[in-house]
């Protein structure tokens, strides 16, 4: 029997607490599947002193992650500490430089110096992996670089942040405000420290910026994703996107298009019936289309501790198992530049919109619509309300500049009261 693999684990919080406990409660497991025994030679957090559920006295301690990073007992530096720069980037460099494995949670590091990271950990001879970063438990980054390697991709598209997809399905299900199934999400702790990486996208984004990069051989490219939160959803879109038959999913969408590659995460509709749309509460769902395989559709919990540490083992295993993959599936010199595109994709629109009370207000929104080329494809019109018009248009499969140029067409109409609302429907 070999010797066993010897991790330095760095963060302590859920997810830390969480790979500590797997590693002790479920030993013989882990040696029976890899081969190989799992030991915690040190760990290292803010407060040694704080009761994680968990013994700890038989780990060595470090204050500095970096000095945990490059111990010589550790073989495999586990990086749970998070946040793109700062003591984690510190860490993750010193442990490659130090010719350790390293395995991570962190995609706000990743999505930001994922190249470079990469770069380091082959000329260093290392792996770096970090399946617990996109989608918690669902083992899709192992199911993109790995079973499907003979794929081209043709899209990927995810609910990645479960904070938002409960917000969401709060809203339609309890008929909340926004603000209110934010209060309730803050309530029941689903949010981050910064709530804007939740809401605003960012954190779906960073993982969407992953899978770009493995789906299409390119260099992580977390600024070209177009980026847009939640926010801006109001009650009667999600109940007038329903009846409709569609539901408002935080949505992450790349492809590679002929202008370069396409990253969105915005609110979009998707059919109710869809899995995506049939998605509710704190779930995340990868959907991955192959050329090969077809359509290929993940589902499962994307945080908490059982899911996350879960993923993290699953790292840490194929180290001990000897299996050493590219961190994003190919060597880090041959990821291309990623030239960002727009996302110019023709897809149908969902419209609503206030309209004046006045004869002829329906056939100028019409024309104004007719004029940029944009086709309608089904309309509703809904009882007044406060002398307005509330309407409802679905258009034909367009672009995004000409449903611009018909948005801004609209003030010039004189009938449509305040800002249309516009959101794509992705077609899955
Ligand atoms: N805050 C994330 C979510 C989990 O709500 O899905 C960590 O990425």
């Amino acid at each position: 029997m070999s010797d066993p693999l010897r991790l330095g684990i760095a963060g302590l919080g859920t997810v830390g607490a969480g790979v500590v406990k797997i590693v002790r409660q479920k030993a013989a497991l882990l040696e029976d599947r890899s081969g190989r025994g799992i030991a915690i030679s040190a760990v290292s957090a803010r407060n040694r002193d704080k009761d994680r559920g968990v013994p700890l006295d038989s780990y060595g301690w470090e204050d500095d992650p970096v000095m945990l990073a490059t111990r010589d007992d550790v073989d495999v530096f586990v990086e749970l500490v998070g946040g793109s720069d700062g003591p984690a980037k510190a860490a993750v460099e010193a442990a490659l430089k130090a010719g350790k494995d390293v395995v991570t949670a962190n995609k706000a590091l990743l999505a930001h110096h994922g190249q470079a990271l990469a770069e380091l950990a082959e000329a260093n001879g290392c792996v770096l992996r970090f399946e617990a970063a996109v989608a918690g438990g669902i083992p899709v980054i192992k199911a993109l670089t790995e079973g499907l390697a003979a794929n081209e991709v043709t899209r990927v598209m995810g609910v990645m942040n479960g904070t938002c997809n409960y917000i969401l399905t709060r809203m339609e299900s309890g008929g909340l405000s926004y603000d209110e199934a934010f209060a309730e999400a803050d309530g029941l702790g689903y949010l981050e420290a910064d709530p804007e990486l939740d809401v605003g996208g960012i954190d779906a984004g960073h993982k969407l910026s992953l899978l770009s990069a493995i789906a299409y051989g390119t260099q992580v490219a977390f600024d070209g994703v177009e980026l847009e939160g939640i926010g801006r959803v109001s009650i009667d879109d999600i109940r007038q996107a329903a009846d409709m038959g569609y539901k408002i999913k935080l949505l992450g969408v790349c492809r590679m298009s002929g202008r370069g590659l396409e990253q969105s995460m915005s609110p979009c509709l998707v059919p109710a019936t869809s899995p995506l749309g049939q998605l509710d509460g704190g779930t995340n769902m990868v959907v991955i289309e192959g050329d090969q395989v077809g359509q290929i559709v993940l589902r499962g919990a994307g945080a908490g501790e059982g899911p996350t540490a879960s993923a993290v083992m699953g790292d840490v295993l194929d180290i001990a198992r000897g299996t050493r993959v590219t961190t994003f599936g190919a060597p880090a010199s041959k990821l291309v530049k990623a030239v960002a595109a727009r996302a110019t994709t023709p897809a149908p629109y969902y419209l609503r919109m206030a309209l004046a009370d006045k004869p002829g207000a329906l056939a100028k929104v019409a024309s104004a619509l007719g004029e940029a080329g944009v086709s309608i494809h089904r309309m509703r019109q809904y009882d007044h309300v406060n002398e307005a018009a509330p309407v409802l248009i679905v258009t034909h499969k367009t672009t995004r500049a000409a449903l611009d140029t018909a948005l801004a067409a609209m003030p010039g109409t004189g009938v449509v009261i305040g800002d249309p609302v516009a959101l794509r429907i992705e077609q899955v």
